[in-house]
């Protein structure tokens, strides 16, 4: 991976500006109500990864929120390159693309006027550069007393514009001295951390929650399960309570953004800390290698979507 310097850019409905100049309207309705949904990507080698995923995933967070979208996805790709274009990003430089489309600017009401056209932003900067710590050692999770949302409530599958209830896991994490949050849902049972979601190696099985439990479909996870069942060892998608937690002997969190990131502490529901392997236990290890080998099969093999 290349790291060369090139200017953050933001694009507004087509206005694209340094990001620090990037304006939205004060009527728009993701400022003033978080009615919007969003996507992340990044790119390798200019290519991004699961370019078509994040579009199918925005669409269905759409459908969930009764939004309809006014651009195509074409018209949404072709923002994006333009957006690349006038950041000048080298050809070989790896970087994060997020994009929120908003249901539109109008009047100060909670029912959308019928007419409304939507908003888009897309922000294009570097990759987050995580600590090095958590890929070394592994991050510290915390099971925190702010629960997930209630999927009757609003479903954590909906990537909506209002991330409200991650910020309060993740800084109850953070009090608590881990760097993440591990959240609940009302019934007690493991859901996701504030931007990724979870795996663990329990009574020697791989599981993660099932989207019942109350999770965001992550891309990364769905591809790291079927990385996973061929390499051999499946990974059962089940309902884990947290009392499941204390039999742990690893974890890993995974997203676009970190790929699949071992946790070495973890703190139980009651306060006590569980510590785990540090650097990832023998199925985080492979597992996170597999992805890797997989974003470099991506790359070859769907270089026709390059941004760059
Ligand atoms: N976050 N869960 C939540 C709540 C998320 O916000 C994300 C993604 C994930 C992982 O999804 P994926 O593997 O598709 O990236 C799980 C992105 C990276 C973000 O908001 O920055």
């Amino acid at each position: 991976m290349h790291v060369g310097p090139f200017r953050r850019m933001a694009n507004v409905n087509g206005e694209i500006t340094p990001l620090e100049d990037a304006r939205i309207s004060v009527l728009d309705r993701g400022f003033l109500y978080g009615d919007s949904v969003y996507e992340v990507f990044r790119t390798y080698s200019g290519v991004p990864m699961f370019c078509h995923e994040h579009f199918d995933r925005m669409d269905n967070s759409a459908r969930l929120i009764h939004m309809t979208i006014s651009q195509s996805r074409e018209e949404m790709l072709d923002q994006m390159r333009r957006t690349a274009r006038a950041a000048e990003v080298p050809a070989s430089q790896d970087i994060y693309v997020r994009w929120h489309v908003t249901r539109g600017t109008g009047a100060l009401d909670l029912v959308p006027a019928r007419d409304l056209r939507s908003s888009f932003v897309i922000i294009l900067k570097e990759v987050p550069s995580w600590n090095p710590e958590f890929y070394s050692r592994g991050m510290r999770l915390a099971v925190t007393r702010v629960r997930r949302n209630p999927v009757e409530a609003l479903s954590p599958d909906i990537k909506s514009g209002n991330y409200l209830n991650n910020i309060l896991g993740v800084a109850e994490a953070i009090e608590l001295g881990a760097d993440d949050c591990l959240m609940l849902n009302p019934s007690g049972i493991v859901t996701e951390a504030s931007n990724s979601n979870v795996f663990f190696v329990i009574d020697d099985r791989l599981v993660t929650p099932s989207a019942k439990s109350g999770v965001l479909r992550g891309i990364t996870k769905a591809a790291i399960q079927r990385l996973s069942a061929e390499a051999g060892f499946s990974v059962h998608e089940t309902s884990i309570p947290a009392s499941h937690l204390e039999r742990a002997t690893e974890c890993f969190v995974t997203s676009a953004t970190r790929e699949a990131m071992p946790v070495a502490s973890l703190r139980l529901e009651n306060g006590a800390w569980r510590e785990l392997p540090p650097g990832g236990g023998p199925v985080t290890r492979r597992v996170a290698q597999a992805y890797k080998q997989y974003v470099d099969r991506y790359v070859r093999e769907n270089s026709l979507l390059r941004l760059l």
